[in-house]
């Protein structure tokens, strides 16, 4: 039997590693990072698995298959989260892929096919701005150069890596062979409302929105906040107050597009001080790649133009880029299957949120399940799930595992 009690208590266990007192947030190769990602090693030889800690910092697990060495079936999810975050996004797809190896085990079960469990260590790229650089090390797709990216403090992820205790030379050993590997599967709170309004625990994703992420840098020239007359000005943060506004525009503009500045920082910050300099971030989505490769474009007309008219300098540097993301056909009539035996109607949805399967993608075909969350709340405290849907999506997943079938891949 799985245990649904235990999956909501791990959850509950990991949230309590985060660099807050209150509140969750944990970033990529942090003290907290390697704290959950120890209980995670754990839970993984518990349940029977080969358990180690790999060179990006990726909690792994394998269960071998009825004999060693076999292929495998990837389910994974990240151990990482925004800031002031809720508890599942993530967590639940490791701790629910756990608890299905922990059935097998305990049933004795081996498969004709291997299984990996990842904890991916770098999904939301808070600390370092560019996001899944645990999936792509997996993947093979992390360009080496990547590392001398560098968070608020200066600190690159070379150096962060070997702080961790991890040899940032190794990096490229993690990535798996195509020929290792048969597809990867993901459980993951939907994130959204569309679970909850069809009143079903549990939807099959159809494919994952690509975005872009970028930062903007404008410079003006600080100046005395009581002497400079309001037309003699280059006010940085009042021309960055405007692409704000332009982003939402434009992005308003189609309903399928989504824009967010989330982040914007103006310096040198006192109130007495006109600002000199601002940086912000841009986030753009949309499931079709030539719609957020236009609204992109038209965001950096739009910013050029407003910091012409206010004689302001500007940069904008493009962070990430990931294009739309589809599932497998193959993989998502599986999936299915597996949702029909639990008596669920089966809802094809696509993911707005980003996901590691985009960055797996590049190494074999992907599936996702997505568990209704209560009123779509996520990249916020208040995020929950009930523990039934939880133990929904677990059987679920449980029983895709089981009756997987490698050989339906075209
Ligand atoms: C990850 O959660 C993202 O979609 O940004
Ligand atoms: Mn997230
Ligand atoms: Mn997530």
């Amino acid at each position: 039997m799985l245990d649904p009690s235990r999956i909501l208590q791990r959850c509950d266990a990991l949230a309590r590693h985060s660099e807050l007192p209150a509140g969750l947030t944990r970033v990529f190769l942090s003290p907290q990072a390697r704290a959950a990602s120890e209980l995670v090693l754990g839970w993984m030889s518990e349940a029977g698995m080969q358990a180690r800690l790999d060179a990006i910092g990726n909690a792994r697990g394998r269960y071998e298959g009825t004999r060693p060495g076999l292929p495998c079936l990837v389910l994974g999810s990240h151990l990482d989260t925004v800031r002031d975050a809720g508890k599942y996004d993530g967590m639940l797809g490791v701790i629910t892929a756990i608890e299905c190896v922990d059935l097998l085990n305990s049933e004795k079960k081996r498969l004709p096919f291997a299984i990996e469990v990842v904890g991916f260590g770098d999904e939301e790229g808070v600390r370092f701005g560019t996001t899944m650089l645990g999936s792509r090390a997996l993947a093979g797709t992390l360009d080496p150069g990547v590392l001398d990216t560098k968070d608020a403090q200066g600190t690159s992820i070379r150096r962060a890596l070997e702080d961790f205790g991890l040899d940032p030379a190794a990096v490229t050993s993690v990535a798996l062979r195509k020929d290792e590997l048969l597809a990867y599967a993901e459980l993951h709170i939907e994130q959204g409302p569309v679970l909850e309004a069809a009143g079903l625990p549990v939807g099959v994703v159809t494919a994952i929105n690509g975005f872009s992420r970028l930062r903007v840098t404008l410079r003006g020239e600080a100046g005395h906040a009581g002497t400079v007359p309001m037309k003699l000005r280059r006010d940085a943060l009042a021309a960055a107050a405007e692409c704000v506004l332009a982003v939402e525009r434009l992005a308003r503009a189609r309903p399928e597009v989504v824009g967010t500045v989330g982040r914007i920082e103006a310096r040198p910050g006192a109130i007495n001080v006109i600002p000199g300099e601002v940086q912000f971030s841009v986030d753009l989505r949309a499931p079709l790649d030539s719609t957020r490769e236009s609204v992109v474009g038209a965001a950096r007309t739009e910013i050029a133009l407003i910091c012409q008219d206010r004689n302001v300098a500007f940069e904008i540097e493009t962070l990430q880029e990931l294009g739309s993301s589809a599932c497998a056909p193959w993989l998502m009539a599986q999936l299915a299957r597996a949702v029909e035996s639990e008596g669920v109607r089966v809802l094809r949805l696509p993911s707005g949120a980003g996901h590691d399967g985009m960055a797996m993608k590049a190494l074999a075909d992907i599936a996702m399940l997505f568990v209704r969350c209560k009123r779509g709340i996520s990249h916020n405290p208040a995020e929950a799930i009930s523990a039934e849907d939880a133990a929904t999506g677990a059987r679920i997943l449980y029983k895709f595992v089981h009756d997987f079938r490698p050989e339906l891949s075209a």
